[in-house]
């Protein structure tokens, strides 16, 4: 039997191959007992169970993490929610929106940035030349805080961790994060959205770029421009044509 300390070091490594096991793309290993010839003593099999690589992979391992999310109860918003907002779009875009958590109208159908802000957005996508259902966009907190409030840190500390699964299971070419509080949270850092946008930044090997967040420009309209151009950077640096029309958000 191994001792205390022995037994934490043991503890440790396995939770480091497991670690690694996860970061290598094994979504789960499956826990089976196998009767041994010789007696009553069982063993267990850690055979990792990989979701096949091909052309629904993103979106298999998104259906995964979505289950796993289940009627969600890790923090208090989970009884006050209407409906988990999980996301929507391609599990294969090349880019990614993130946004801040569900608000009023988001929480009512369940799908992100469905409210005045995300008409907005839905200009911005299409003045890039895209729709809705090219990129992907979800939100760091999964569920409406009561009042619109900022989501808490425990909050943010429950449900990050699953929006950068989602990232990872997409792995787009770039993401671009919404505002503040998406900014904030995805590079960990406490600099205003006014410093950070404009440039990109990394986010565990994804090249972000942070701009302001939709709601922000319903009441500084004169902002539409330097969103405009932090998207023509995207557009820009990964090669994504803007559409020949002459189709701003300026004017959307
Ligand atoms: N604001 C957000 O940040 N996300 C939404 O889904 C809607 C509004
Ligand atoms: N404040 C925000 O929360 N978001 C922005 O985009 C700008 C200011």
């Amino acid at each position: 039997m191994p001792d205390n300390g022995e037994f934490r070091f043991l503890l440790s490594a396995l939770r480091g191959y497991l670690a690694d096991l996860k970061e290598s793309g094994v979504e789960g290993l499956p826990y089976e007992k196998e009767s041994r010839e010789t007696g009553d003593e069982r063993e267990v099999s850690l055979q990792p169970q990989c979701v096949p690589d091909g052309e629904s992979s993103a979106s298999a391992k998104l259906e995964i993490i979505r289950n796993e999310l289940g009627d969600c109860r890790r923090c208090s918003l989970g009884g006050s929610r209407t409906n988990l907002v999980f996301g929507v779009g391609n599990p294969d875009a090349r880019l990614v929106f993130v946004g801040e958590a569900p608000g009023r109208e988001e929480d009512i159908q369940g799908e992100p940035f469905v409210g005045e802000a995300g008409r907005l957005l839905t200009r911005i996508i299409e003045a890039m030349g895209f729709s809705r259902k090219d990129v992907y966009i979800c939100n760091v907190i999964k569920c409406r805080p009561p009042g619109n409030r900022n989501p808490s840190p425990e909050e943010v500390e429950s449900c990050h961790p699953f929006m950068l699964r989602q990232i990872q299971a997409i792995s787009p070419e770039a993401i671009v994060a919404l505002g503040t509080f998406a900014a904030q949270t995805l590079l960990r850092t406490r600099e205003p959205i006014s410093r950070l946008r404009g440039r990109f930044h990394d986010y565990h090997g994804i090249q972000l770029m942070p701009t302001f967040h939709p709601a922000y420009l319903l009441r500084n309209p004169a902002m539409k421009r330097e969103v405009w151009d932090d998207m023509k950077a995207v557009m820009q640096k990964f090669g994504m044509e803007p559409p020949t029309q002459k189709q701003t958000p300026e004017k959307a």
